[in-house]
């Protein structure tokens, strides 16, 4: 009964923050500075056109998906691996709550973003990536923006 008042609660405040939807260029910012560009290879593109297509820039996206397991954030980060949304679950290889995966503060999706590059060897792991970025010329993803 406890519990699940508690959760009643949690799922409230979640439900209630803001979704907040970066622009294109705030975000190339953000990325440049957490030393996404040229992470593993990928350069700065890669990684906005990703977002893009997986999440259009919300940092609030949450996804449900037929397995049950849900892909959470502007890198729609999948919960039956990567973060964990229930009390004991074995997985979570990022080590962060996928609340946190949802919040305008991207540190922790970032962090889990290349952990999920280096243990999977790529950016194969985003479906939006593999289909609409990889292999193009994806200089346009940052033009304009005040990134070096
Ligand atoms: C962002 O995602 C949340 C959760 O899926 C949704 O409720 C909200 O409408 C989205 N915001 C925009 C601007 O699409």
């Amino acid at each position: 009964m406890k519990a699940a008042g508690i959760l009643a609660l949690i799922v409230c405040l979640v439900a209630s923050t803001e979704s907040k939807v970066y622009t294109r260029c705030k975000l190339a910012k953000i990325f440049s500075r957490a030393g996404l560009d040229n992470y593993a290879g990928f350069s700065l593109g890669n990684w906005v056109c990703m977002a893009y297509y997986e999440s259009g820039y919300n940092t609030t996206a949450q996804t449900v998906l037929d397995d049950g397991s849900i892909d959470y954030g502007i890198f729609q980060i999948n919960s039956f691996t990567w973060c964990r949304y229930a009390k004991l679950q074995e997985k979570n290889h990022c080590h962060v709550a996928c609340s946190a995966l949802i919040t305008d503060d991207l540190t922790d999706a970032i962090i889990c973003a290349k952990k999920i590059v280096k243990e999977t060897q790529g950016m194969n792991y985003w479906q939006g990536w593999k289909k609409h970025c990889e292999g193009k010329d994806l200089s346009e993803w940052k033009k304009g923006c005040e990134v070096s």
